[in-house]
């Protein structure tokens, strides 16, 4: 199956995906990266590994509608079988939601349904909480809310900072992403009546 990858930044997640498709664990073949952000380092590692890349800066766009037609257009251009959000910052339209429902995946650096939003390692740091993690989900129009397929935890240490912590869900992200993206590309992962299912079973 053909996978196309969108990033805003860093890419630690796509690179996860990178590896796992050079170890032939990931069961698909990264075919595209789309950046809505120039010189960000996922750019870099797409480029590394060979894999074309476009961007299309949400700048050169009025309103989310227009940018979200042009990312469309460019992810359809590569013709995916699945469409992985790793690091992308951008809130996404319910017709691009629609477009690609049941083929489109986001990581979330929380144990949904807790702590959805942003700086998620910083609240959960204020509310003194004793565990958090990362979660793997189906994108529906609800943000951050879609059916949960995967989630990675780690203890929270009393001397955690956001850095610290955000480096050990970094771990989890980079382990569960791959996972699920395999599970997909082996048509074991469905969303069937807005519930994600494993070889037929709800998750
Ligand atoms: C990570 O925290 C991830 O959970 C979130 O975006 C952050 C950066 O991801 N989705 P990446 O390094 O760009 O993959």
């Amino acid at each position: 199956p053909r996978i196309v990858v969108l990033i805003s930044g860093g890419g630690t997640n796509l690179q996860a995906l990178i590896d796992a498709e050079a170890a032939g664990t990931l069961e698909g073949t990264i075919a595209g990266v789309i950046s809505n952000r120039t010189g960000v380092k996922g750019l870099d590692r797409a480029e590394s590994a060979g894999i074309p890349a476009q961007v299309i800066p949400h700048r050169d766009h009025d309103s989310r509608e227009s940018f979200d037609q042009a990312l469309m257009a460019a992810i359809d251009g590569f013709r995916p079988d699945l469409v992985v959000l790793a690091g992308f910052m951008r809130i996404l339209t319910d017709a691009f939601v629609q477009h690609y429902q049941g083929r489109l995946l986001n990581i979330h650096p929380s144990l949904l349904p807790a702590w959805p939003g942003l700086h998620t390692h910083r609240k959960v740091l204020e509310a003194g909480e004793t565990e958090h993690g990362a979660t793997v989900h189906f994108v529906t129009e609800e943000l951050d809310g879609g059916p949960r397929i995967i989630q990675g935890r780690v203890r929270v240490h009393p001397d955690d900072d956001e850095d610290s912590l955000a480096g050990r869900v970094g771990v989890q992200e980079r382990r569960i992403y791959p996972e699920a993206v395999r599970w997909f590309c082996q048509g074991r992962l469905r969303l069937v009546q807005g519930r994600a299912q494993l070889d037929g079973t709800p998750l």
